[in-house]
């Protein structure tokens, strides 16, 4: 029950990551509100949480690239359970494709998706993060830190490598109120995010070679360190990334 009592908002609640960490999260002990775009996705989280006698607050669908809507989420949050102690932007979408054929409407669509979203959560929480200090954990990926010879992957690149440094800026303006801000760097993750990859063995084979662990992580290895930085056990961490990637940036 590392998180007893903390109200943790997490985003993409409906994916891969977030699922694992919206039931890790209440295993701990907190009371966990997620949201997606996915109605679909979102209630069997919230049917997964059930099952254990957890719940999964959060069943409106919520366009995280809409800024209305995520204030409205945020505040509602509050509304009904008092602050914020964790704010966890896991949420994501992007567009992928070389550089020569990108379109601007697919590039937009990822710096709304993975960029824009992660500013507009911060924004509206920031004022009851501020409060009693806490914890925002942004995810952003191997990507802010390396290249692809095989996906054209520039946007996302763009948008992660802001995450990082949007981050530790974070952590900057906020230890003064007690707030830390930390990213986490997944490497090749199984999720259904990734599913179309991990389904073609061309590309799951190109992907794995630079996988010193020869496999692709699990959700789980992902949220255990956002749980163990979201805790009492990370109160030392702030302004870093976490490199999480089975040794793929080692090569
Ligand atoms: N899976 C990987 O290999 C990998 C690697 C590096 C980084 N990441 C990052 O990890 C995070 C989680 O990814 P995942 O693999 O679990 O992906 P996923 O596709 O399984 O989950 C992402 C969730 O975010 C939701 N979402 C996307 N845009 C939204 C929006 N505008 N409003 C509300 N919800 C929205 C989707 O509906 C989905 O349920 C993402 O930030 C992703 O970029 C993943």
């Amino acid at each position: 029950m590392q998180l007893a009592g903390k109200i943790a908002l997490i985003t993409g609640t409906g994916g891969g990551q977030g699922r694992a960490a919206a039931l890790m999260f209440a295993r701990a002990g907190a009371i966990v509100v997620g949201c997606d775009i996915n109605s679909d996705e979102q209630q069997c989280s919230i049917d997964l949480l059930a099952k254990e006698g957890l719940t999964l607050y959060g069943t409106t669908v919520v366009d995280l690239g809409n800024p209305t809507e995520v204030e409205t989420w945020v505040n509602t949050a509050v509304k009904e359970h008092g602050r914020i102690d964790i704010l966890y932007n896991n949420a994501s979408a992007a567009k992928f494709g070389p550089i020569g054929e990108f379109s601007v409407e697919d590039w937009h669509y990822t710096i709304r998706n993975e960029l824009d979203q992660v500013f507009y959560t911060t924004r509206f929480a920031w004022q009851y993060l501020s409060v009693n200090g806490g914890v925002i954990i942004n995810i952003a990926s191997t990507a802010a830190w390396g290249g692809s010879r095989k996906a054209g992957i520039s946007a996302h690149c763009a948008t992660k490598g802001a995450i990082v440094s949007f981050t530790r800026q974070l952590a900057v303006e906020g230890a003064i109120s007690g707030i830390r801000a930390v990213s986490i760097s997944p490497g090749f993750i199984k999720t259904p995010g990734t599913a179309a990859f991990i389904e073609d063995p061309i590309m799951r084979k190109a992907i794995l070679e630079k996988v010193l662990l020869n496999r692709p992580g699990e959700p789980e290895e992902i949220a255990a360190m956002a749980l163990f930085v979201a805790s009492e056990n990370g109160a030392f961490i702030t302004g870093s990334d976490i490199l999480i990637d089975g040794g793929m940036l080692a090569t």
